[in-house]
């Protein structure tokens, strides 16, 4: 079957059994009511760890799914907050992590190891802590510590679940006042575009009129480079990145503007000796220009120039506010790289690989 047809012959869940057998196609379209539903978990708010102290950053601590939430909230961070916020991705947390630091430790499954050791960290440098993940071990800490804690709803793949991880994490911070704006009217706006985007994407839709199915047959046998045009979308492109790897299961690269500009362009020199088969997505913004107007005369010399050697796309963000902005570019790559595994034949949720690892390390106790 010519793989434009074989997209076109999933419009049901029956359809996509044997592609999709364990349905992250039905997660991916459940995304906008998942965002909605996220804005009303409760925190629970503890009465252990340390005395309150003014809190004047903030560490994300978190691998994989689960860390991009911390990125998420970064970048909306570095436009509305009055203190940093970093996202740690190791077992340990960096030395300056003190009284004043609040870290939330988010894990979905809450057996992440290394998330695990952080949050020790964590508590022997008397920082303030709360935690976001749907039980495991996190859970238990939580509890047992007084911490606060936020339980979101568990049983699908973390990568499925970044709206109930994230979303707890925004409102922790606007509750404390650690963030210098208003979110309501952004939060409709993100479910309401990510709704429209649904409907436009879904598997429903033909491939003529679908442009995350084109985006997917584009990149068939490809080697997916995701370029983000500037600020957010650096981290947005690392996502897509994540999502080629995980759903898909191909190898893919992300970068960001300006920096890009600056080493990773002459990779395009000899990148055609390395692999023919390049393709590179610009993750654009359609404020980039009143961002940043220099921007855009880098990101059409950059495409001149990669252009020369593989093929260009572009993805362009929806919506006004920054968060319905992120959240629509990140959520266009949840349907490409579903769509593209479905070209490939090969199931969006397993991970065995990642499975195998945890299950090894296990083993050392
Ligand atoms: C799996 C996935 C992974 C996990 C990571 C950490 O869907 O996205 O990247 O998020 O292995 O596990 P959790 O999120 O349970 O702490």
């Amino acid at each position: 079957m010519p793989e434009e047809n074989r997209l076109d012959a999933i419009a049901t869940r029956e359809q996509r059994a044997t592609v999709d057998p364990q349905g992250m196609l039905d997660l991916v379209l459940k995304f906008p009511d998942q965002c909605r539903e996220a804005v009303s978990i409760p925190w629970h708010y503890g009465v252990g760890g340390s005395e309150p102290a003014e809190t004047r950053r903030i560490a994300v601590t978190g691998l994989g799914g689960s860390a991009i939430g911390g990125d998420f909230l970064r970048c909306l961070a570095d436009e509305y907050g009055p203190i940093p916020v970093m996202v740690n991705r190791d077992y340990h947390l960096p030395h300056w992590v003190n009284r004043n630091t609040l870290v939330i430790a988010a894990s979905y499954s809450g057996n992440t190891e290394e998330t695990l050791q952080a949050i020790r960290d964590a508590g022997l440098a008397e920082a303030q802590i709360a935690v976001v993940t749907s039980g495991g071990r996190l859970a238990e800490i939580a509890k047992h510590a007084g911490y606060a804690y936020a339980l979101v709803p568990g049983g699908q793949p973390p990568r499925s679940a970044t709206g109930y991880m994230f979303f707890p994490q925004l409102n922790f911070l606007a509750h404390r006042s650690l963030l210098r704006h208003t979110f309501d009217k952004d939060i409709e706006e993100t479910v309401h575009v990510l709704e429209q985007l649904a409907r436009r994407l879904g598997p429903e839709v033909p491939t003529a009129q679908n442009v995350a199915k084109q985006l997917a047959q584009a990149l068939y046998g490809k080697i997916p480079v995701i370029y983000g045009s500037q600020g957010y979308r650096g981290v947005v492109a690392y996502r897509w990145k994540c999502q080629f790897n995980e759903n898909t299961k191909i190898a893919a690269f992300s970068n960001v503007l300006p920096e890009q500009n600056h080493n990773e362009i002459l990779a395009w020199v000899q990148a055609n000796k390395q692999a023919q088969n390049w393709a590179v997505v610009f993750l654009r913004d359609p404020q980039e220009r009143s961002e940043n107007p220099r921007i855009l005369r880098r990101v059409e010399v950059t495409q001149e120039l990669v252009g020369r050697v593989a093929g260009v796309y572009e993805v362009y963000a929806e919506g006004e506010s920054l968060l319905a902005r992120l959240f629509s570019l990140v959520y266009i790559a949840d349907f490409v790289s579903v769509y593209l595994a479905y070209l490939y034949g090969v199931c969006p949720t397993e991970i065995s690989y990642i499975d195998h690892l945890k299950e090894e390390l296990t083993k050392l106790g």
